[in-house]
């Protein structure tokens, strides 16, 4: 059957659809991007990023209306041979994994798929998830071939590492793993094939293995601190031309859209027994309580104005979803008088310039450690700094402030 489109991209307004849709359209490949978030889609049309995303606006401008295109009307899904499905798979508020926002999707698009197609579920999802969807719509269409190829990107760093990491490809059928494998070939060499229950657990194995590394950092933080010591000189020691440290993590807010929830779904699918896991969400989120304690050591917080610099859940970032400095702020709002909060990329109506942010408050949070912040001056006032953002000379460089995807 001939189609107008090669690929559409479900979801392909957000943080991870948007840039494959951009990369594979590059490749010269006929894309068209479903997704139901409208006002998204104009200013992609115009060529311009939603959000933050290294190097993709370019691209987007070159590609827009000529191999890539939007809409917003599920009938979409019915133009392409592959349909890639990259929509958000949140757990809810008892941190159990929902099907129920991936369900409505395939039942509002099940009228509109063949036998033909072959879904390639990108989303990351709890363990079983693709067999349901193979058995979902089966149901309705019998040919139709479910593959799963997890989404491994940094956020801001998708344009470099949708060419440079190797793809995961699973699926249920020989041939549409070799297909899906000849299509992902287009952005990448390496090509990694396992079964869809193997894939699902590399993703959350990888993201719930980083969060423990971020908990380790923070717990040793907090120990160190707790004992009245500098960490980031324990923190030079241990790693200072050490192999066997090398790549450990520096403490900071571990946060973000994917870490928590990743972690939290693997948890659920095991049947609560992760205690390494939630062990992991205790120390990483109990963090802001800790740092406040520390700043409470100092001064009494009472009747003070405050500051949080940085309020996107990592450093260069303007994405804000479960970012931690958020966590910080309701904290602080009960402890202090007045909190005021200050980004380099997010702009919210109650988020104030950073140098009036630094000139009205008595005491400053850093949240994100944005570039430009390091450059500031911040007289005699004093900062509470997790991420060392501005303390030791010998580190500075090396802080990323990567505590999340
Ligand atoms: N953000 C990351 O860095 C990252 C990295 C790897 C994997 N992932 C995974 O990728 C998935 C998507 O994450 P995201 O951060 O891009 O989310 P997002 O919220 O930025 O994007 C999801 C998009 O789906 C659209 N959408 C929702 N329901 C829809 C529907 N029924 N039909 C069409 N469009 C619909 C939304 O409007 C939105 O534009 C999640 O499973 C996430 O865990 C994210």
């Amino acid at each position: 059957m001939s189609r107008p489109f090669d690929i559409c991209v479900i979801g392909g307004g957000g943080h991870v659809g948007l840039p494959l849709a951009v990369a594979f359209a590059d490749q010269g490949l006929r894309v068209v991007i479903y997704d139901i978030n409208q006002a998204v889609l104009d200013l992609i049309n115009t060529g311009k990023m939603p959000f933050l995303e290294e190097g993709c606006e370019p691209i987007l401008r070159n590609v827009i209306g000529k191999t890539l295109f939007t809409g917003s009307s599920p009938d979409l899904v019915a133009q392409a041979k592959y349909v890639v499905v990259l929509i958000g798979t949140p757990v809810d508020e008892h941190l159990n994994p929902t099907f129920g926002q991936m369900h409505k999707c395939l039942e509002d698009i099940q009228q509109y798929l063949d036998n033909d197609q072959i879904v390639v579920l990108r989303s990351t999802v709890a363990p079983g998830v693709t067999r349901k969807v193979d058995t979902l719509l089966k149901k309705r269409h019998p040919g139709i071939r479910v593959t799963f190829c997890p989404e491994r990107i940094l956020e801001g760093k998708a344009m470099e590492e949708l060419q440079n990491l190797p793809q995961i490809v699973s699926g249920f059928d020989r041939d549409a793993v070799v297909e899906v494998s000849d299509l992902f070939r287009k952005l990448t060499p390496e090509i990694i094939v396992i079964s869809p229950d193997e894939a699902e657990l590399a993703k959350l194995f990888t993201n719930s293995w980083r969060y423990i590394q971020f908990a380790t950092a923070n717990q040793f933080y907090m120990i160190a601190e707790e004992l009245g010591l500098d960490f980031y000189n324990i923190y030079d020691a241990m790693t200072r031309n050490y192999p066997r440290t090398k790549g450990f993590p520096r403490p900071g807010f571990a946060a973000g859209p994917c870490l928590f929830k990743d972690t939290m779904q693997l948890s659920a699918s095991s049947e609560y027994r992760f205690f390494l896991g939630h062990s992991a969400m205790l120390v990483n989120e109990g963090l802001p309580d800790f740092i406040i304690k520390l700043a409470k050591r100092e001064r009494d917080l009472a009747g003070l104005t405050v500051g949080i610099l940085g309020m996107a859940f990592k450093a260069e970032s303007d994405d804000g979803r479960e970012s931690l400095s958020f966590k910080l702020r309701k904290l602080l709002q009960i402890e202090a008088d007045e909190v005021l909060c200050t980004d380099e990329y997010i702009q919210r109506p109650d988020f104030l310039p950073v140098e009036e942010v630094i000139r009205r408050s008595d005491i400053l949070f850093i949240g994100a450690p944005h570039h430009r912040y390091r450059h500031l001056s911040f007289g005699d006032k004093p900062v509470m700094d997790v991420w060392n953002m501005l303390k030791k000379q010998g580190l500075d460089s090396s802080i990323s402030g990567e505590a999340g995807l």
